[in-house]
């Protein structure tokens, strides 16, 4: 499961990219249109694509991870991938910051350099 917001679309061409076959794509758009926060995670991984807004997380990103409840049986690995343009500053931090508060740790994967929006030019980071 890839939770993703793209306002331009470098996030959400980033998360079908490293989806896999079959993996589910949740815009966190529309769940928070929908006031839906509560998944049921039965993936061995989940994901989180974003870009960075002003060093940080989006404004919709972080109440959607405030507000986000995932049931699982056995814990997924959780990962986080910032797109940006220059850098990514905080992003990674603040996002594994809230979900460690509900007992997840979100692994910085890697980090997509996006320069305009529309056009990925290189992934240019691997933590
Ligand atoms: C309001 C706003 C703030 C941004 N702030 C940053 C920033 O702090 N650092 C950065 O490197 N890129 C910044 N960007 C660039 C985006 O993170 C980058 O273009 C991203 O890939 C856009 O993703 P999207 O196409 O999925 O919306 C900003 C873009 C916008 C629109």
């Amino acid at each position: 499961m890839i939770f993703y917001f793209s306002a331009t679309g470098n996030s959400k061409y980033t998360a079908e990219c490293i989806s896999a076959d079959g993996e589910q794509l949740v815009s966190i758009a529309a769940a928070v249109d929908k006031k839906e926060y509560d998944f049921s995670v039965s993936d061995e991984r989940v994901g989180f694509v974003s870009p960075t807004y002003n060093w940080t997380l989006p404004s919709i990103v972080s109440e959607f991870l405030q507000k986000l409840t995932l049931h699982f049986g056995a814990k997924p690995y959780m990962y986080y991938v910032a797109t940006y343009g220059t850098t990514s500053g905080a992003s990674t931090a603040m996002a594994d910051h809230m979900m460690r508060k509900k007992g997840c740790h979100l692994t910085p994967v890697l980090m997509l350099k996006c320069r305009t929006p529309g056009h990925r030019s290189l992934i240019c980071r691997i933590l």
